[in-house]
């Protein structure tokens, strides 16, 4: 399953996942989106495409998409053995200047949702996986090195919401792996998509960009081969390597020009 499919990164994912055989089940608000996708993978890879339209936003949609992810394979609906946590969106501004609505809009969006849906698999596949399932099971989620600069000015409920995605799915990891099921983060810097559509209009320079076949690559392998968490792009690595290295003042002082 992959969440937040219509568009950018989670498009990427389910192109990527069809391409490697699996069957699919695609999340997103754009139905007709979905639609047209499953028609594209299904002529392409010959691969089964389910589309679940959401809004992962309201309580609705997530009990809908929990429903889905609770299914065990009883009653004919496929149990879930890889679910993406694409969907999510990236309002900025000062924190004074945000909309108090559209703030908790992005959390429900962007960290809540993420907790339900993946609280309703993991039980599933871990029971699978006790019950003899052989194939690999889990989790990837997609956070952002928007949370891993000491702060974000302009991005600060973005970036700490990232920051407790990429946290909480480390802790997660390492609860899950002993019972034989992945859950792995992923922490993309700036990708062409429509959310940066903004800073590609400022000029954004051609090195800050990783291209999005490269995040789902990275982040499937990573996955398979059971790493808890993957930097995709040689820039953001370094970047992730000096942010860890330098001395906290010294970036408060950089934060504080940034502001
Ligand atoms: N682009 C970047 O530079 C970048 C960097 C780091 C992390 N990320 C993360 O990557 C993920 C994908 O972003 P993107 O860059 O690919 O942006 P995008 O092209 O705008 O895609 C966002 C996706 O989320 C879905 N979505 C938005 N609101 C939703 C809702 N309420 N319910 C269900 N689905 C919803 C959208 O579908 P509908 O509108 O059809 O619902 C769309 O498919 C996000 O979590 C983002 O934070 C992006």
């Amino acid at each position: 399953m992959v969440t937040g499919a219509s568009s950018g990164i989670g498009e990427e994912f389910a192109r990527g996942l069809a391409q490697r055989g699996h069957a699919l089940v695609l999340v997103a608000r754009r139905e007709e989106l979905l639609e047209e996708l499953a028609r594209d993978l299904r002529d392409r890879f010959g691969t089964s495409v389910e589309v679940l339209g959401a809004d992962l936003g309201t309580p609705q949609g997530v009990a809908s998409v929990v429903a889905r992810l609770s299914a065990d394979g009883e009653g004919g609906l496929a149990p879930i053995d890889l679910l993406v946590n694409n969907a999510g969106r990236g309002e900025g501004g000062t924190f004074v200047e945000q909309d108090p609505v559209q703030m908790d809009a992005m959390l429900d969006l962007n960290v809540r949702a993420v907790l339900h849906l993946t609280r309703a698999v993991l039980p599933v596949q871990i029971a699978r996986r006790a019950a003899g399932y052989e194939r690999k099971l889990g989790v990837v989620n997609v956070s952002s090195m928007a949370g891993e600069i000491l702060a974000n000015p302009g991005g600060s409920v973005y970036g700490a919401g990232k920051k407790f995605v990429t946290v909480w799915s480390e802790s997660v990891s390492a609860e899950v792996r002993k019972q034989g099921v992945h859950v792995t983060v992923v922490l993309p810097g700036f990708v062409r998509t429509d959310m940066t559509r903004g800073v590609q209009e400022q000029g954004m320079p051609e090195f800050a960009f990783v291209p999005k076949e490269h995040i789902v690559r990275d982040a499937l392998r990573a996955w398979s081969s059971g790493r808890s968490v993957v930097i995709p792009g040689g820039q953001y690595k370094a970047a992730d390597g000096l942010l860890k290295l330098l001395p906290r003042t010294l970036l408060r002082a950089v934060t504080r020009r940034m502001a």
